[in-house]
């Protein structure tokens, strides 16, 4: 039983680093097997996800070096096998990633089908239309993917849904096939242009990532290469709204400003002076916070992987707020627990009406996903009293070091093993 048990009241305030995207890093690590020279791969997050995406391409054979705590070697010179454990895929989604990767160098891939998750339904149908429309057959058996082409062909390929994981998917596979490839309607985020940079820096030739066309020339070789993730913009935008939710001063460094602007655009909507440097960001909130409306929609709009934090601030700001979550159906399940802190929210489909108070109270909670369960931490780092959190392995997939950076700003927070532990915290802290 591992649980976070935070005291909340205090403003956090000071500087906190933030560590590497994981979805960059997923995708990245993913690519690396693409070539059979040995790869240098640096700024990792020391995170779930990252160190479960490892384990599984260890399974097929990659031969994983940890340098340090955040860099890692790879060789894949050595994959003897094409097919993915369904034990990995079912404890990281992103594990998907392989099969473009596989497929693109060995032109054949057998990766379990992704289950469903807990913010929604998932599928990738447009995963599949993009390989099969590089000339791969795509068949679902006995619960795998199973995808094979004799040639990869260039092809112009347009995704009816902006989807993150089907253009780092299909841009990976491109990047090996014959040919030229466009992929139009493509997903600008971050991580997207991040995983195109490792690829071109390994030797591909893939231009206008960060744009909604991505043009591939395919190559037959990808090289060696060193290179360093960029910084995770989710987990500095939790920081962000941790120093909104608690009336704090907090300086994120080492993170990439222009990344981080819909949500330094809502904090300043929401009352916030947000002070923009070259890598780094603070976030003064000095007074109650104001309501606002918001909608999750691709970059550069307003992420879903950032609908939770600003739910949370929003339950505490003067007046009413509706939050639209228009990319994954099932996002609102932390309101219930939400509520139970004491926060006034009335969920109607898709959109949450979100009536602000003054005082969150602590309770019990448990974290129902990765970004919810950080934002839940948020609102019991703002609440009275005490709050504890269940289930804190989903945010353990996602947050280097969580509780140990919020303690460096001044949180009560601490992650606890048993009753006892618990109890000793709430005697120490009152
Ligand atoms: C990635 C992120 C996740 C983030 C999401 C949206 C990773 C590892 N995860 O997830 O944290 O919340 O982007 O920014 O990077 N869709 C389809 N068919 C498909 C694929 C997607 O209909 O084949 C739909 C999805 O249901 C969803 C929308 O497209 O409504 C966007 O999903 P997508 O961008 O693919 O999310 P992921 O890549 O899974």
């Amino acid at each position: 039983m591992e649980q976070y048990i935070i005291r909340g009241g205090n403003p956090l305030a000071g500087e906190v680093n933030i560590s590497g995207a994981k979805n960059a890093a997923l995708g990245i690590l993913a690519a690396a097997i693409m070539t059979d020279d040995t790869v240098l791969i640096e700024n990792l997050p020391d995170v779930r996800d990252i160190n479960v995406l490892l384990e599984a391409m260890e399974s097929i054979g990659v031969k994983v070096e940890r340098i340090t705590r955040h860099a890692v070697m790879m060789n894949s010179e050595n994959i003897g096998d094409v097919s993915v454990d369904y034990d990995y895929i079912k404890r990281i989604r992103a594990s998907y990633y392989l099969i473009g990767a596989l497929l693109g160098k060995y032109k054949k891939a057998e990766v379990p089908l992704p289950g469903g998750c807990n913010i929604g339904s998932r599928p990738i149908d447009l995963h599949i239309k993009g390989f099969r429309a590089l000339g791969a057959k795509v068949d679902i058996r006995n619960g795998f993917i199973v995808a094979q082409a004799d040639h990869l062909r260039g092809s112009h390929i347009f995704l009816d849904t902006v989807s993150v994981g089907a253009t780092i998917n299909i841009m990976m596979a491109a990047s090996m096939a014959e040919g030229y490839t466009i992929i139009e309607n493509c997903a600008r985020e971050p991580h997207v242009v991040d995983v195109a940079n490792f690829l071109n820096s390994m030797g591909a030739n893939i231009k206008g990532a960060g744009t909604d066309v991505i043009r591939i020339r395919g190559v037959q070789k990808l090289h060696r290469t060193e290179y360093s993730v960029i910084p995770d913009q989710i987990e500095a935008g939790t920081f962000m709204f941790a120093a909104a939710a608690t009336k704090g001063d907090i300086t994120v460094k080492n993170v990439i400003p222009k990344h981080l602007e819909a949500t330094t655009a809502k904090l300043l909507e929401i009352g916030c002076e947000v002070e923009e440097f070259d890598n780094a960001v603070r976030v003064v909130a000095s007074k109650r916070l104001c309501s606002t409306n918001v909608k999750t929609l691709p970059y550069p709009g307003y992420p879903t992987d950032m609908q939770p934090q600003i739910g949370v601030a929003l339950a505490l700001a003067k007046g009413t707020s509706i939050v639209t979550e228009s990319i994954f159906e099932n996002r609102f399940k932390y309101m219930d627990e939400l509520t139970r802190m004491g926060a006034v929210v009335r969920v109607e489909g898709n959109t949450a009406i979100i009536t602000g108070v003054e005082k969150l109270s602590g309770a019990r909670v448990s974290a129902p996903d990765l970004r919810a369960g950080a934002a839940l931490v948020i609102a019991g780092l703002a609440a009275d009293g005490i709050t504890t959190i269940d289930d804190i392995v989903y945010i353990q997939r996602g947050y280097e070091l969580f509780d140990e950076k919020l303690r460096s700003l001044g949180a009560e927070i601490e992650m606890v093993h048993s009753e006892k532990e618990a109890q000793k915290f709430r005697l120490r802290c009152g």
